[in-house]
């Protein structure tokens, strides 16, 4: 069911991931207005060192919070969340949503035991995750791995270019080949871009397996911060992007492949 909620959201991510978090959101509430940005100008998060990340986040955040003025602020990236949403929390003073690795629900529906879960390299050595693991998914056998070339597959093909699916299957080959990969059923998509490849991934595992991802989780936790009587006229679809939009031809591509027409430049110091 669709929620006649109104208010203005700012989703964020490095790059265009986010956008699937975006694209929940507008599904379950049409009547938000959802606006979104990319820190392109420090994409990929998912091989930055944790204190570059820690320094950035909560800097990146506040900027882009003074101009697009949002009810609730979405980090719409596995990267960020796991390392730095109480230090973002702590730079604003609206509500901050984050997006966390959907181990949870993976353990609930696994029918042999054994997890998959795909997501940067960051997320992978977070110790965030391994209390996830920890605390929703002990029975479990919970086999990673840390992809930033399939982060850069899913830009690509996210604006029309080609990849090969023999690309795919190599990028995601590790999980099935470590041990007991080979009984994994249900894999974990724990990084908000790897929906958009969710087609190519599904046509090139070694066997059949369900994919899951946290974007409709973050839609519903969005609403349910979103403060009452928040604006109800406030337009969406404007992007701000951290590098100069005509450096970004591809990501301003994809942009208004998913409704966001207007796009403009947000200096961070
Ligand atoms: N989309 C981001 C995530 O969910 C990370 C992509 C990147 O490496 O910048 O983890």
């Amino acid at each position: 069911m669709t929620s006649r909620l109104t208010g203005n959201v700012l989703v964020f991510d490095s790059g265009m991931g986010g956008l699937t978090v975006a694209r929940e959101l507008q599904a379950l509430a049409p009547t938000l207005a959802v606006n979104y940005a990319a820190d392109s100008g420090f994409f990929p998060y998912g091989d930055k060192s944790d204190a570059d990340l820690r320094a950035r986040l909560p800097l990146v955040a506040k900027a882009l919070c003074q101009v697009a003025r949002p009810d609730v602020f979405v980090i719409a990236c596995n990267t960020a969340s796991t390392l730095a949403l109480e230090d973002v929390r702590a730079a604003l003073d609206i509500p901050v949503v984050g997006t966390v690795p959907a181990i949870k629900p993976a353990a609930a529906i696994t029918r042999t035991g054994t997890i998959g879960l795909l997501a940067t390299p960051g997320t992978v050595k977070r110790d965030y995750t391994a209390n996830l693991i920890e605390d929703f998914a002990s029975e479990a056998r919970v086999i990673m791995h840390g992809s930033v070339a399939l982060v850069r597959m899913a830009e690509q093909i996210a604006s029309g270019e080609a990849v090969s699916l023999e690309a795919f299957r190599e990028a995601q080959s590790p999980l099935f080949k470590a041990e007991g990969g080979d009984q994994i059923d249900t894999v974990v998509l724990a990084c908000t871009h790897f929906p958009l490849i969710r087609g190519e991934l599904a046509a090139t595992v070694p066997h059949p397996v369900t994919f899951i991802d946290s974007g409709e989780a973050i839609a519903r936790q969005t609403l349910r911060v979103m403060p009452d009587g928040a604006a109800p006229d406030l337009e969406g679809g404007h992007v701000w992007l951290t590098s100069l939009p005509n450096k970004q031809a591809r990501l301003v591509e994809v942009c208004r492949r998913f409704g966001y027409e207007r796009v403009d430049y947000i200096a961070v110091e």
